[in-house]
C-alpha cells in the first residue's frame, strides 16, 4: 500500500515530507528492521537520528538494506553539545557520516544551543562550511530561541532552514511558531505525541478521535500538519507506523484545532527543558 505524504520546501530549496520517523531508542538489529520496514513498506522517507542517540549506524544499515534508492530518502542527524567548537564540529560531522556509512546527510542540526557555553555560532560556521563541501544538503538547528536564531543570521548572514522544537498539544509553542513563520524557518516537532505520556488518556483528544473515527495519534499528528509543522513520531511498531502516516484523508475543523491548542499549559514541557537554561552535551 502507498502512503502519499505531502512535502514542503525549505528556504534553501530542499524538499521534505511533512511526516518523518523519529528514531530515539531504535537501535541494533531490531532498530534496523523497524526503520527498513518504515521505508520499504510504510512510505517513510524522512528519518531523524542524532549522534547522541548512538544509532546513526542503525539508520545507515536500514537505508542500505532498503530497496528505496538513497537519494529518495532524507536522513537527519544532529551535532552534540560537546562538539560545538569549530574543529570539533567538523570532526563530529565526519564521524557521524562514518558511523552511518553515508556520503552526506540531507539535514544536519545543532542539537541544543547551550547558550552559556557560547559556541553555537562556531558550530553553525562549521556546518555552513560542511555544506559547501557537499557533506550536508540543508542545515538547521533544534531548540533555538528567537534570540539564538537572530544571532546566527546577524553573525553569518545565513539562517537555519529548520528549527526542531518540543511541540505537542500540551506545549503548542504558538509564539515560537509564529516567529519561525515570519522568518521563513520551518518548524519541526519533536515528541509530537508527547512521548505517549498522558496524551492517550486525554478526554478531549479521545472525544475528537471518536468524532472523526480516527485514533488519538492521528488526530494529534493531523493537528501538527495543519499548524504547518513537520512531525517525526517515533514508533517501533509496523501498525503504529502505518497509523501515524495515514492522516491525509481527513481534516480538523477550526474549532477542533483550537480545542487541541487549548490543551497547552505554561509548564507543559515534558521534562522542563527550557533552552535558555537547559544544556545537553
Ligand atoms: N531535537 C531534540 O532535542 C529531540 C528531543 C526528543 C526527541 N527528538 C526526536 O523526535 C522523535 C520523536 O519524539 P519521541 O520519540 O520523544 O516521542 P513521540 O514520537 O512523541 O512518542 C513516542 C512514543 O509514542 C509511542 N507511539 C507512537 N505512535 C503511537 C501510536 N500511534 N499509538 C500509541 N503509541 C504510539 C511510541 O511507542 P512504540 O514505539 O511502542 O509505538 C513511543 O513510546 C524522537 O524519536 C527523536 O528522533 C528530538
Amino acid at each position: 500500500m502507498e502512503y502519499v505524504v505531502p512535502e514542503v520546501t525549505l528556504h534553501d530549496g530542499v524538499t521534505l515530507p511533512v511526516i518523518g520517523l523519529g528514531t530515539y531508542r531504535l537501535k541494533g538489529a531490531q532498530g534496523v528492521e523497524a526503520i527498513r520496514g518504515a521505508i520499504d513498506e510504510r512510505g517513510y522517507r524522512l528519518i531523524d537520528s542524532a549522534y547522541n542517540y548512538e544509532n546513526e549506524g542503525t539508520v545507515g544499515e536500514a537505508i542500505r538494506q532498503s530497496s528505496v534508492p538513497r537519494e529518495e530518502i532524507l536522513v537527519t542527524s544532529k551535532l552534540p553539545g560537546r562538539y560545538q567548537e569549530y574543529e570539533k564540529a567538523q570532526t563530529a560531522l565526519q564521524e557521524s557520516l562514518f558511523r552511518a556509512n553515508l556520503d552526506y546527510y540531507d539535514l544536519y542540526l545543532i542539537h541544543w544551543p547551550n547558550p552559556k557555553q557560547d559556541h553555537y555560532v562556531e558550530a553553525w560556521q562549521a556546518l555552513l562550511d560542511a555544506k559547501k563541501q557537499g557533506l550536508i544538503r540543508s542545515i538547521g538547528v533544534c531548540n533555538f530561541l528567537p534570540e539564538h536564531l537572530e544571532r546566527l543570521e546577524r553573525e553569518t548572514g545565513i539562517k537555519p532552514s529548520i528549527n526542531q522544537i518540543e511541540l505537542h498539544p500540551f506545549f503548542n509553542q504558538a509564539e515560537q511558531r509564529a516567529w519561525h513563520e515570519s522568518n521563513q524557518i520551518k518548524t519541526q516537532s519533536w515528541s509530537p505525541l508527547a512521548r505517549a505520556n498522558q496524551l492517550f488518556q486525554n478526554k478531549t483528544l479521545q472525544q475528537l478521535a471518536d468524532n472523526y473515527h480516527k485514533s488519538v495519534s492521528q488526530i494529534v499528528l493531523r493537528w501538527h500538519y495543519q499548524l504547518g509543522a513537520i512531525s517525526i513520531p517515533k514508533s517501533a511498531s509496523p501498525e503504529r507506523q502505518v497509523e501515524n502516516i495515514s492522516i491525509f484523508d481527513f481534516s480538523l475543523d477550526e474549532a477542533d484545532m483550537k480545542a487541541i491548542s487549548e490543551l497547552t499549559r505554561p509548564d507543559g514541557r515534558l521534562k522542563n527543558q527550557d533552552p535558555a537554561i537547559y544544556e545537553e552535551f
